[in-house]
């Protein structure tokens, strides 16, 4: 390490769990850059201050995660439209003069992750059906709405949730009703696109419990949780006999934008980064 070392980081509060420094030193490694990406944690108090120097310690800049992605919009200089819409951001650039701009990179994330994993399917041509009304979805409609999806039907156990994201993203998103299990379930006629994004089906939470059957055969199941990789959810979307998506290239591909602001290289997602990080959990 010299003073010529980048430096790069996540930062949240509790920040332990994060796969992002496995992700990011596996990169680094592969293209031999004289940088490293650390853990940051980071209490909500000391936000502002833990931002602020990161330029004068020789950061590059730094991921965002839980609870820090809304807070920090109100403290870093410049907000990328894309970060606006969603609400949130999860990335943040060291710009030459110390100023900091953010973004949020999960729609791209997932958009890249969704066209890597069902290649032949035009999203264009059918509605979509998301499960959740969080931070997730929130990303997740935006990339769907850029993608062109006609119609995105949003289901949520808060119903008020999903009506404010239909409110405030626009027409093309209808707030589904969650307790009845019956309408979401008649929902999934003629979808081209099913996406979880609630907590269901995460380790140690209750797994999703939906009859797949009213789906076309053509569409698409999406699960962007990835611990496990195999939720059951894409289990039964499998032996329905449909295209499924997991949730781990969510994660590697919104890494993509960091990696390349930060160390000037645009990093590849590849299998053996897919073990590397799965591993690494
Ligand atoms: P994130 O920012 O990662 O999306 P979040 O904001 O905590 O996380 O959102 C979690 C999502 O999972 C929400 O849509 C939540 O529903 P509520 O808005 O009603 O809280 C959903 N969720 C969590 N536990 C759930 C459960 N047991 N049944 C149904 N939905 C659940």
């Amino acid at each position: 390490m010299s003073e010529k070392t980048k430096h790069a980081g996540v930062m949240g509060w509790p920040v332990d769990h994060s796969r992002s420094p496995a992700l990011h030193s596996f990169w680094l490694h592969a293209h031999g850059i004289d940088g490293d990406y650390v853990r940051l944690p980071v209490e909500p108090a000391n936000l502002e201050t833990a931002l602020r120097v990161l330029p004068s310690r020789g950061f590059a800049g730094c991921n965002l995660t839980v609870p820090h992605k809304e807070a920090a919009m109100e403290i870093v200089d410049h907000v990328s439209d894309e970060g606006r819409r969603i609400g949130a951001v999860n990335t943040v650039f060291v710009q030459p003069d110390g100023r900091l701009h953010a973004t949020n990179t999960d729609a791209y994330g997932f958009i890249t992750n969704l066209r890597a994993g069902a290649p032949n399917t035009d999203f264009r041509k059918a509605p979509a059906l998301v499960l959740g009304a969080g931070g997730a979805a929130r990303a997740v409609c935006v990339a769907l709405q850029d993608a062109g999806v006609p119609e995105i039907r949003l289901a949520n156990r808060t119903l008020e949730r999903a009506a404010y994201l239909a409110r405030t993203l626009g027409k093309s998103i209808r707030a589904v009703r969650w307790e009845d299990r019956a309408e979401i379930e008649a929902q999934l006629d003629n979808v081209g696109l099913l996406v979880n994004t609630t907590t269901l089906g995460m380790k140690n939470q209750p797994a999703l419990e939906i009859d797949l059957a009213r789906l076309p055969a053509s569409a698409v199941v999406n699960d962007i949780v990835y611990a496990p990789l195999e939720t059951e959810l894409l289990k039964n979307a499998r032996a329905h006999g449909l295209a499924c998506v997991d949730g781990l290239g969510m994660l590697l591909y919104q890494a993509q934008f960091g990696f390349e602001g930060w160390f000037g290289v645009k990093p590849e997602v590849t299998a053996a980064l897919r073990d590397h990080v799965l591993k690494a959990g």
